[in-house]
């Protein structure tokens, strides 16, 4: 055994597998519809104006060494006045941590409250919260959800599995879907979290919440983000919320990510955050500090980010609605956050003109990058199963008009499917 036993049972990550795929059609001349990335294309979308200009600056200012462990104290601050204008939040400095995008903050909250071999509980199809149990040698829950309640997990299927749980990590907007809870529904679910609490004894660790509200800025027309410490304030001493720029900004490369929570928590995370030298870009930090506090440049910029996502989103949904109003097995649920769309393509078992079946949605997926030219990434990718033929369509990296082109391929290539 030449490496660890960890590193041997870490899963790659299927998304990177159709990537390979979608990059070799595309070598080959073809053009591809990429809808895979969580990512945007940045000449398509590009940074807000103020903020590449301030890191510009930045630089020029000779803001190149390390940053202070937990972030810079004005950046500090501003999260904390940005998180206050945006959500009616408080959280002071020091409980607001700063890193490298908000990767790191994710896994050192897992670090910070989980043990190895205890329960971390999350649902699928979620993202990354797999890989991040695997990492620490926590034993992972899935909750499989439905399509039903929009691929949202519900109090009813998260409560036989929060007794002696460690974790409840739940996102909204949630990556894979772009779908988000109500408010009833979160209610009911921070409930559960302050009832298990309070069976736990003093002295025992309790039940901590991670919720990755880094898509709440992207919400679309009556849908409303809601986070359970305004719900529900006794939270406040069990949350970690993880946020940032990388989404909200179309900043994924800048790097900037901000979690805020308990003081406590915050001072381990940061720790960990440090011995990893997971900070965030001196430079970076300079320029979000004073980017997120101008109102107008802010406002200006996601109304116009926000708008374009949405229209992009709004065209693949009517497209296949209208498809499934002609007669074919697909479907697609009403866009309401972050930059990805859920679409149903119920095709396996069918058979494709070369006489392959499609077994199950890889195989759906992958015929329809080589038939149609369009790339999806299948909701088994984010801890389904197989069987579920739902998929993950992000509008990030194409245009309106790519994304009205693929509609008509993707009808013919179905269209040969026996
Ligand atoms: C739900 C969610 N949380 C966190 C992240 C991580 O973002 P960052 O690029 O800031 O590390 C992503 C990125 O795809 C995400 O989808």
């Amino acid at each position: 055994m030449s490496i660890s036993v960890l590193a041997q049972n870490l899963s790659g990550s299927e998304i990177i597998k159709i990537a390979g795929e979608v990059n070799e059609l595309k070598r080959q001349g073809q053009n591809i519809a990429n809808l895979t990335i969580g990512d945007f294309d940045s000449n398509i979308y590009p940074i807000p104006e103020g903020l590449k200009a301030g890191i510009v600056d930045a630089y020029n200012h000779n803001h190149t060494n390390y940053p202070p462990a937990d972030g810079m104290l004005n950046l500090r601050e501003s999260v904390s006045k940005f998180l206050k204008k945006s959500f009616n939040l408080d959280y002071s400095s020091n409980q607001i941590l700063i890193s490298g995008g908000s990767r790191p903050l994710i896994y050192s909250t897992f670090l910070a409250v989980v043990n190895p071999g205890e329960k971390v509980v999350f649902p699928a199809p979620s993202w990354n919260n797999n890989h991040y149990s695997d990492l620490l040698g926590a034993e992972p829950v899935m909750i499989q959800t439905t399509a039903e309640n929009n691929f949202m997990p519900t109090a009813d299927e998260i409560r036989p599995h929060l007794k002696g749980a460690a974790l409840l990590a739940l996102c909204s907007p949630l990556n894979p879907t772009g779908t988000m809870f109500n408010k009833k529904d979160l209610e009911e679910i921070c409930d559960l979290v302050i009832a298990e609490n309070k069976t736990r004894q003093a002295g025992e660790k309790p039940l901590y919440l991670l919720y990755d509200q880094i898509y709440s800025q992207l919400t679309f027309g009556d849908f409303k983000h809601y986070d359970p410490v305004t719900l529900r304030p006794e939270l406040k001493d069990y949350t970690i919320f993880i946020d940032g720029a990388s989404k909200c900004f179309a900043s994924t490369g800048v790097r900037v990510g901000w979690g805020f929570g308990p003081a406590n928590i915050i001072d381990n995370m940061k720790a960990i955050v440090g011995h990893m030298g997971a900070w965030s870009p001196k430079a970076e930090q300079v320029a979000m500090a004073s980017f997120i506090m101008d109102d107008v440049a802010v406002d200006t910029f996601l109304s116009e980010f926000k708008s374009r996502i949405q229209d992009s989103l709004t065209a693949l949904h009517e497209g296949f609605q209208s498809l499934k109003a002609e007669g074919f097995k697909v479907d697609s649920i009403v866009p309401m956050g972050a930059i990805y769309l859920t679409l149903k393509i119920d095709y396996s078992g069918k058979t494709a003109p070369d006489g392959t079946v499609l077994k199950d949605s890889a195989d759906i997926n992958f015929y329809l990058i080589r038939e149609a030219g369009v790339a999806l990434v299948p909701f088994s990718a984010f801890g389904t199963g197989d069987d579920v033929n739902w998929f993950r369509a992000s509008v990030g990296a194409s245009t309106l008009q790519d994304i009205q082109q693929l509609i008509p391929r993707v009808r013919e290539a179905l269209l040969k499917l026996k």
